[in-house]
């Protein structure tokens, strides 16, 4: 059963969704994402596993083919190689995940995407074989070539997620995406 709150939400929602709607159609172009600057506890290349090494995105980001959050990895897969791979380059931020490991604590990782709480994004729905079948580029960008990610690709705008689903035939009732 739905509480009150609920209903005023949603027709909160909808009350300025026509003048939302509006502006996200005008085809401005979207505004370009806040230059963030992340600061990672251990600057971890996505190029040398994902690009170099060739290690498969979804090795590390295993849950995204059948969960709504793709996740990050526990410090025990880094580990399965870090054990014994200390690092050409940067042997101080390996250093940094052993001891993590050795203390038992989980790496307090920035979160760089996220939508709004109002709006909900299953990741199993766009990359699931028998779903979207989408590759994370298509949303992340050419993470294999990033040393660092800090900054967002795509801005997580309505306009970009309606956008595409209108041009895959996925639904765009607003209650698809929004609680
Ligand atoms: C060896 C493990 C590993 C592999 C392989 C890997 N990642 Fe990651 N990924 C991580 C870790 C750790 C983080 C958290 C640190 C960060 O944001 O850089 C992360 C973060 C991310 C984020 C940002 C998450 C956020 O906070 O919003 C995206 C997007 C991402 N990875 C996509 C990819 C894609 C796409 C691939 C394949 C091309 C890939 N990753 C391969 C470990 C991995
Ligand atoms: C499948 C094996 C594998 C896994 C899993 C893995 N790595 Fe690595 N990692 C490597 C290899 C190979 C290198 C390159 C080492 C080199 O060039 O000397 C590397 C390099 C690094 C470096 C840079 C060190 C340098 O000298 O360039 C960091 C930091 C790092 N890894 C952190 C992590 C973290 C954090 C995780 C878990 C999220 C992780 N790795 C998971 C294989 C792995
Ligand atoms: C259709 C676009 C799209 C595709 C395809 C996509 N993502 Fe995402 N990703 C997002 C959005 C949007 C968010 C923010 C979700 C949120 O805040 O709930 C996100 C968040 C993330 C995060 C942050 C942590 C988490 O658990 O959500 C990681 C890591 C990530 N994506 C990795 C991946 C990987 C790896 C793939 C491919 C297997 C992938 N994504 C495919 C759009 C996409
Ligand atoms: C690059 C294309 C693309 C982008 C960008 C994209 N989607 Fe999707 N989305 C799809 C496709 C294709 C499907 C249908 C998958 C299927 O057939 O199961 C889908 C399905 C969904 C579903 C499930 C729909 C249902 O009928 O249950 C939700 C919820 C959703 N997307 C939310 C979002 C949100 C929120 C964003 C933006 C943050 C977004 N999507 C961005 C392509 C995209
Ligand atoms: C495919 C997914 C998707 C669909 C369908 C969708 N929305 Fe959204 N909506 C979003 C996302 C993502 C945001 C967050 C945008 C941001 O944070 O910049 C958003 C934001 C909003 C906002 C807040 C204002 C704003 O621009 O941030 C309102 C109001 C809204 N949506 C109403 C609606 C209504 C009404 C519908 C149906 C006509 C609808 N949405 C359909 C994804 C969707």
């Amino acid at each position: 059963m739905k509480k009150p709150w609920q209903f005023v939400a949603v027709s909160g929602i909808v009350a300025f969704a026509t003048l939302a709607f509006a502006q996200s159609q005008e085809g401005e172009s979207p505004p370009s994402a806040p230059a963030v600057t992340t600061v990672h506890p251990i600057a971890f290349p996505h190029n040398t596993h994902a690009g170099e090494f060739k290690i498969d995105c979804q090795y590390c980001h295993f849950s995204a083919e059948r969960s709504v959050d793709a996740g990050v990895p526990p410090v025990s897969s880094c580990m399965g190689c870090h054990i014994i791979i200390r690092g050409r380059n940067k042997p101080e931020e390996v250093q940094k995940l052993r001891d993590y490991w050795d203390r038992g604590e989980p790496i307090p990782w920035v979160r760089i995407y996220k939508v709004a709480d109002h709006v909900k994004f299953p990741h199993m729905r766009h990359v699931a074989k028998d779903a979207g079948a989408l590759e994370c580029q298509e949303c992340h960008g050419q993470v294999e070539e990033i040393e660092v990610i800090e900054e967002v690709e795509q801005p997580l705008r309505m306009g970009w997620c309606v956008q595409c689903h209108r041009d895959n035939d996925a639904s765009i009732d607003c209650t698809v995406c929004h609680y």
